[in-house]
């Protein structure tokens, strides 16, 4: 499968076949996790595999009662070193690029489980402190997403997608796809529309002095 045919496919999924996921399959996925990029290189992150039936269970329990997490076979939290990243970038490290290192390697691990036919979805409601208990997560370390991984058993409906030319600028903050003739520097484009508002706005008085006109005729006819 291409990258993009993966990423078109990739959908959160969050009913899970009774089938085990190949351990080949789950290093593949850890791998392309791995391979991510990250601010200075520093691959601030760690993988934690769960696959013990109980602590699934419990991570449904902490995770604002999403029990449909309890049917995947498979979870897959991403956990990052905030601290590490102040020592070298201060606070925008801290704040920012772990979260943005974790965010590139958890997006690689649902395209690459796309990738060979598995179902995820991406969670982030759990109570962190329950999970870092559960897990002996050390303070240091902060376990941003917990990734649900298995076979699916369902196929999730058309999802709605903000339209393009919403989100997309050219060159300048605001600049839509549909004034491109000024990206195209096609100015006479816009001299066009500025003449055609011109010519709306002189039309507008002129009605606006018709209208008053009539209305001082009427009054002096009404007079006579
Ligand atoms: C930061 C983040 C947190 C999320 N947390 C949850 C979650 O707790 N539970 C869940 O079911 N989905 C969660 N999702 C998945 C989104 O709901 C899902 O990606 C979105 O609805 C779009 O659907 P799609 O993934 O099928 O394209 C999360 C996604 C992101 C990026």
């Amino acid at each position: 499968m291409e990258a993009l045919e993966a990423i078109n496919r990739r959908r959160s999924i969050r009913r899970y076949l009774e089938r085990p996921v190949e351990f080949e399959k789950i290093t593949t996925i850890i791998d392309a996790g791995r391979k991510a990029p990250s601010a200075g290189n520093l691959q601030d992150w760690c993988f934690i595999i769960v696959s013990e039936k109980s602590f699934i269970q419990q991570v449904a329990g902490f995770s604002v009662e999403q029990y449909w997490i309890q049917t995947a076979p498979l979870l897959i939290v991403v956990c990052a070193m905030p601290e590490k990243h102040e020592m070298y970038y201060g606070l925008r490290g801290k704040r920012l690029y772990n979260i943005q290192d974790c965010a590139a390697a958890i997006e690689n691990i649902l395209i690459a489980a796309t990738d060979l036919g598995l179902g995820s979805c991406w969670i982030g409601s759990f109570e962190e402190d329950k999970l870092r208990a559960l897990l002996s997560i050390p303070p240091d370390v902060r376990p941003q997403a917990v990734i649900s991984l298995g076979y699916p058993d369902e196929t999730p409906n058309d999802r709605s997608l903000v339209p393009v030319e919403n989100i997309t600028f050219f060159n300048r903050y605001g600049m839509k796809i549909e004034r491109l003739h000024i990206v195209l520097r096609d100015y006479s484009v816009e001299w066009q529309r500025q003449g055609n508002k011109l010519s709306q706005r002189l039309n507008n008085a002129a009605r606006k002095i018709k209208e008053q006109y009539n209305k001082i005729s009427e009054r002096l006819k009404k007079k006579k």
